[in-house]
């Protein structure tokens, strides 16, 4: 079975797969591709943060060597959908349903962070919480992938995750209503340099106004 064939499987049982099949692969190979030009290889250890139905999972699984791909998915039914539609069925998925980012569970120093069309949704706290869990649970050469909507007004301020539940459904209505959240661009530079962390910046192709951040230890 193809991409989309198991990405439609997967959105048929309820899987979140963005707007259309064509952007669940789309988004998937983007993912991938940036995980590639960064860097990832075979041995490496990634901890796809929020991966939801598995568009991360999918090349990820494929490539990493078993037992190197590691998920935080609170959803169980996103969770069962990664693990049985979506991901290598011949490779082992370690999972834990956290909400609270703690990447301590897992007893790894990871080499990757994929955190996917998690901050266009979460509050300040949460994105704390990540770049926190960076620190403590990357590797030296840890590389951090995260897509966020930048703002130059203050952006969200509020302590709730947001997200449009009508997403988990077959596609309905104009995408730019669905709930997404910004956040202050230098809010959040400020936030990952007072890490001692630094940053690029690329647009994310599938949603062109998400920007995607590669966050990486200073000096590295
Ligand atoms: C918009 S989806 C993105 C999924 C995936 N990264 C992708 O690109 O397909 C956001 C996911 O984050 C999960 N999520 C919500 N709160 C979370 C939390 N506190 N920790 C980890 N994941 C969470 C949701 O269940 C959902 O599957």
């Amino acid at each position: 079975m193809n991409i989309a064939n198991r990405f439609e499987k997967g959105r048929n049982k309820g899987g979140f797969t963005g707007q259309a099949n064509a952007h669940a692969v789309a988004s998937s190979a983007l993912q991938f591709s940036t995980l590639l030009e960064e860097g990832l290889k075979p041995h490496h250890k990634l901890l796809d943060v929020g991966g939801g139905c598995g568009r991360g999972a999918y090349w990820a699984t494929r490539y990493l060597n078993e037992g190197n791909y590691f998920v935080i998915e609170p959803d169980s039914k996103q969770l069962e959908i990664l693990k049985s539609d979506v991901s290598d069925p011949n490779k082992v998925v370690l999972s834990d349903g956290n909400k609270d980012f703690d990447f301590s569970v897992f007893n790894v120093k990871f080499d990757f962070f994929l955190v996917w069309s998690m901050w266009s949704h979460c509050p300040r706290t949460d994105i704390e919480k990540c770049l926190n869990g960076f620190a403590e649970h990357g590797t030296p050469e840890f590389k951090a992938i995260a897509t966020y909507f930048p703002s130059e007004e203050e952006g969200y301020l509020g302590q709730k995750w947001v997200e449009d539940l009508g997403e988990k459904k077959p596609v309905v209505g104009n995408p730019r209503r669905r709930k997404r959240v910004f956040h202050n661009r230098s809010w959040m530079y400020q936030a990952i340099e007072r890490r001692g962390f630094s940053y690029t910046v690329f647009d994310d192709l599938v949603i062109n106004r998400r920007k995607c951040l590669i966050i990486k230890r200073r000096g590295l």
